[in-house]
C-alpha cells in the first residue's frame, strides 16, 4: 500500500495586523497554525469537530470555526483572534460587558463567544434577544445557561437589560 505524501507549502497570513509567513503542512489546521505556529493561544480547541465554536475567528471578514480551515486555506488571508480585540490594556464594550454581567465562569468557550458576538454586533449593532441567540447557536458553554451572555452582548450594544 503506498503512503499517502504529505506536502507543505509557505502561505503569508495577516493576524491582528501583522503578516507571518509559515511553512505548513498541507494538513495542518488553521487553529494549530494560530495556537501552535503563532502563539496565539486565545482560541480554544473544544471538540476539533466544528461544534463548540471554541476556536472561532473572523477570517476575511466572516466568522468561521478555524478547527474546520486548514492552514494553507488561509494564504493571503486577512485574520482577526480574541487577541486582537482589546487596544492595549483597553477593553472592547463588548468585552467589559462580558466582565460587568458575569458572562464567564471557566472562560473556555469565551474567546469564540466574543468573535462570534463581535461579527454580530457589526452585522447587527443592536440585536434582538432572538438575533444573539441565533448568532451564538454555535458556541457551546457548559457554565454560564447563556442568558448572562445574551445581556452582555445586549448592553455592549447600549441596549438596557434585566438584571
Ligand atoms: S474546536 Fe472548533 S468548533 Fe470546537
Ligand atoms: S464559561 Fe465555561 S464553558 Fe463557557
Amino acid at each position: 500500500m503506498d503512503v499517502p505524501v504529505v506536502t507543505s507549502q509557505t502561505i503569508s497570513v495577516e493576524v491582528n495586523g501583522t503578516t507571518y509567513e509559515r511553512e505548513v503542512e498541507s494538513r495542518r489546521l488553521l487553529i494549530h497554525l494560530l495556537r501552535d505556529d503563532l502563539d496565539l493561544t486565545g482560541s480554544h480547541v473544544g471538540c476539533d469537530t466544528g461544534n463548540c465554536g471554541a476556536c472561532s475567528v473572523i477570517f476575511d471578514g466572516t466568522l468561521v470555526k478555524s478547527c474546520m480551515l486548514l492552514a494553507v486555506q488561509a494564504d493571503g488571508a486577512s485574520i482577526e483572534t480574541v487577541e486582537g480585540l482589546a487596544e492595549e490594556d483597553e477593553l472592547t464594550q463588548l468585552q467589559q460587558a462580558f466582565r460587568d454581567h458575569h458572562a464567564l465562569q471557566c472562560g473556555y468557550c469565551t474567546p469564540g463567544m466574543l468573535m462570534s458576538a463581535t461579527a454580530l454586533l457589526r452585522e447587527s449593532p443592536r440585536p434582538s434577544d432572538e438575533e444573539i441567540a441565533k448568532a451564538l447557536q454555535g458556541n457551546i458553554c457548559r457554565c454560564t445557561g447563556y442568558w448572562n451572555i445574551v445581556k452582555a452582548v445586549k448592553a455592549a450594544s447600549g441596549q438596557e437589560v434585566a438584571e
